[in-house]
């Protein structure tokens, strides 16, 4: 079956408007892409991103959302807030947020799910340390994350996005090997069709140290879709190459 790649910058909290600016201008430029193309900005630049995005074909997103709709929960953004700057994604559980803000499975699923009720598409992080891929433990890691999604999304468990992003190839400059990479993507597949009739269709990204010089060869693996790209997508050449790398 194939699916349609997605090539993602995630600027962390990476930007200024000036540096955006450029950085946006630089991508549009560069259209088109054969793949579909976003960037998930922080919070304060998504107004400015999506005027400036607006009428192309490029997509933009956000790195997190609460679970909560509205309330009392300071230093929160909601899904619905997202969609009203037009966000087509959300990051949920990145590796950084599950460390740094000790973020649940359940959690992250409960945002998934927040996200879904709004109509943001949520890209939901999965991925093993070190300390677990050299205990074994990959395999058993990833699935225990990715079930939780599955489970709280039920049949909506089709419309995400996953990304498998092992914690030790972020930022790190040591990507995963294809084979890798394409090993737990396939297990990841395998368990989105035991939930799903929608699997097969899936995008599933890859995201660890991808850079213009091995994303066409992790991007021809059967069952990557695509990537999340952190620091290499700060240099409009290297993302705009790197999205010129994934297949059709
Ligand atoms: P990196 O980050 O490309 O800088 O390794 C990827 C990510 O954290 O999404």
């Amino acid at each position: 079956m194939s699916r349609r790649s997605l090539v993602v910058g995630n600027w962390k909290m990476h930007g200024s408007r000036p540096a955006n600016a450029a950085l946006l201008d630089g991508i549009l430029q560069a259209r088109p892409f054969t793949c579909d193309v976003a960037v998930c900005v922080p919070f304060p630049y998504l107004s400015e991103t999506a005027v400036t995005l607006a009428g192309s074909d490029l997509r933009w997103g956000a790195q997190d959302c609460s679970v909560h709709e509205q309330g009392a929960y300071t230093g929160e953004v909601s899904a619905g807030m997202l969609a009203e700057f037009g966000c087509r994604y959300v990051i949920v559980g990145h590796s950084e947020r599950r460390a740094l803000h000790a973020e649940s499975d359940q959690q992250v699923a409960d945002k998934a799910k927040a996200a879904l009720a709004k109509g943001v598409t949520p890209i939901v992080c999965v991925g093993e340390t070190l300390a677990q891929r050299e205990a074994g433990q990959t395999e058993a890691v990833v699935k225990r994350q990715l079930s939780a999604v599955i489970h709280t999304l039920t049949h909506c468990a089709g419309e995400m996005v996953v990304a498998y992003e092992p914690v030790w190839a972020i930022g790190t400059g040591l990507s995963a090997t294809p084979e890798q990479a394409q090993a737990v993507h396939a297990l990841l597949r395998a368990q989105l069709r035991a939930a799903t009739p929608h699997a097969d269709g899936m995008k599933i990204l890859y995201g660890g140290s991808v850079k213009p010089d091995n994303a066409s060869v992790l991007f021809s693996m059967p069952d990557i879709d695509g990537g999340l790209i952190g620091g290499a997508a700060l240099k409009a050449a290297d993302f705009v190459s790197i999205c010129r790398a994934a297949r059709l």
